[in-house]
């Protein structure tokens, strides 16, 4: 025991410093899968987490450096440790629901774009970046979902527009919580297939990750603040969809989708029948490489939903679209398309041309563009319209 507990001293103090290779090397190559100590009250064991890299390969256990290394070297992973049967109870009674084929409430949705403003969003993601980190462990991390929970909140009070719209907090078991909040469609027969519009709200700093400053403009603040407008505009123009229409601001993306794992799971677990999701997960940099475009994710997602995506972003953008993968796990629709549902990803142009700065303290809002930003607010709001008023096929 005291030889585990030097170890992993000696771990956590080359987390600080760069981590000697032949202990990154033995970290990375273990697939071993030690059964895990039950109710362990061994703090060396309590940062065990069982992590998926891709969808072939079986989880493995690994600890919290084990994890860092993984961020710091771009290897994608989803913490399943409290997840694992995400997506068993829906696949048994799986029933995509229809959608539709072409964009048919223009006249609405441009209502709704005369309400974006940049200059909103410069001041929201002003505030939201000024916290030090985001991270989902932190005490800041909680008073930036506290902030964020505030200005949703008030919206909806002091909105004199006639919408049924509710907010809560859904708690983790960390300090930083997610945020759902809800319009109530008009049609009951609806009201049990919401569509989602989802960002993430925490930051990590790879290097530092429970101190180091990450202010995540980009990473995702952009998507949150992306979502927030959408939410804004909506709710003061009284927006009355016949499904219920959520916003959710998960927690815990970067710990490898912790916070939309969690709700995904409660709604699998609730049998809510959701129709479609939507993540903005970095909406604010404009690459150098290419022309100014809209990235759409192709791989881990439903084929029809970005089909119809595309269809939105032409409809309602202004500019075009590239094609692009983002890798297993990349954002919180992953947690969706794991459970069953249809899910969609936009990106901020080719995932090859995303910023470089993400995961550091340089992510900050010098190198956002809020017209790029505002290009993935029309888009999810062209998302929310559309299929929040879509009627779908009777009932089975
Ligand atoms: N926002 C990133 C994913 C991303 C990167 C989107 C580049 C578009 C362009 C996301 O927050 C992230 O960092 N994901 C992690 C995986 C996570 C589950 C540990 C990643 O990509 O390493
Ligand atoms: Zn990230």
């Amino acid at each position: 025991m005291v030889k585990l507990q030097s170890l992993a001293l000696l771990s956590l103090a080359s987390t600080a410093l760069a981590a000697p290779s032949w202990w990154e090397q033995w970290s990375l190559n273990k697939h071993s899968s030690p059964s895990p100590i039950p109710g362990s009250v061994v703090a060396w064991d309590a940062d065990r987490r069982l992590v998926q890299t891709s969808a072939e390969k079986a989880p493995f256990w690994t600890t919290e450096e084990d994890r860092l290394h993984m961020l710091r070297k771009n290897i994608k992973y989803m913490d399943v440790t409290n997840n694992q049967d995400l997506g068993q109870e829906r696949v048994q009674s799986v029933r995509l629901n229809p959608l539709p084929e072409a964009a048919v409430h223009q006249d609405k949705v441009a209502r709704y774009i005369d309400q974006l403003s940049t200059a909103n969003m410069e001041v929201a993601l002003t505030k939201f970046t000024s916290f030090n980190t985001r991270y989902y462990k932190s005490e800041t991390g909680h008073d930036s979902a506290q902030w964020l929970y505030k200005q949703i909140s008030d919206l909806i009070e002091n909105t004199e527009a006639e919408s049924d719209i509710s907010i809560r907090k859904f708690d983790h078991p960390w300090k930083q919580f997610s945020i759902i909040a809800r319009f109530e469609g008009k049609s009951e027969a609806l009201s049990n297939q919401p569509i989602i519009v989802g960002a993430h709200q925490d930051s990590v700093n790879m290097w530092l990750p429970q101190w180091g400053r990450s202010p995540g403009a980009d990473d995702d603040g952009s998507g949150t603040i992306t979502i927030l407008e959408i939410f804004r505009a909506l709710v003061n123009t009284g927006f009355r969809p016949q499904r219920p229409v959520e916003f959710h601001w998960y927690s815990a993306e970067e710990a490898g989708l912790l916070g939309s794992q969690a709700v995904a799971q409660s709604y699998e677990k609730k049998g809510v029948d959701v129709l479609a999701m939507i993540q903005n997960d970095m909406t604010g940099y404009v690459g150098t490489k290419f022309a100014e475009s809209y990235g759409i994710v192709t791989d881990y997602v439903d084929k029809e939903l970005t089909d119809l995506i595309q269809v939105f972003a032409a409809e309602y953008g202004d500019i075009p679209v590239r094609q692009t993968k983002c890798g297993y796990a990349c954002s919180d629709h992953a947690s969706w398309a794991k459970a069953g549902y249809r899910s969609a990803f936009a990106i901020e142009g080719d995932f090859s041309d995303s910023s470089p700065y993400i995961h550091s303290s340089s992510d900050d809002v010098s190198h956002i563009n809020f017209d790029h930003m505002k290009q993935f607010a029309k888009l999810s709001l062209g998302f929310a319209v559309e299929l929040g008023y879509y009627k779908g096929e009777a009932l089975a």
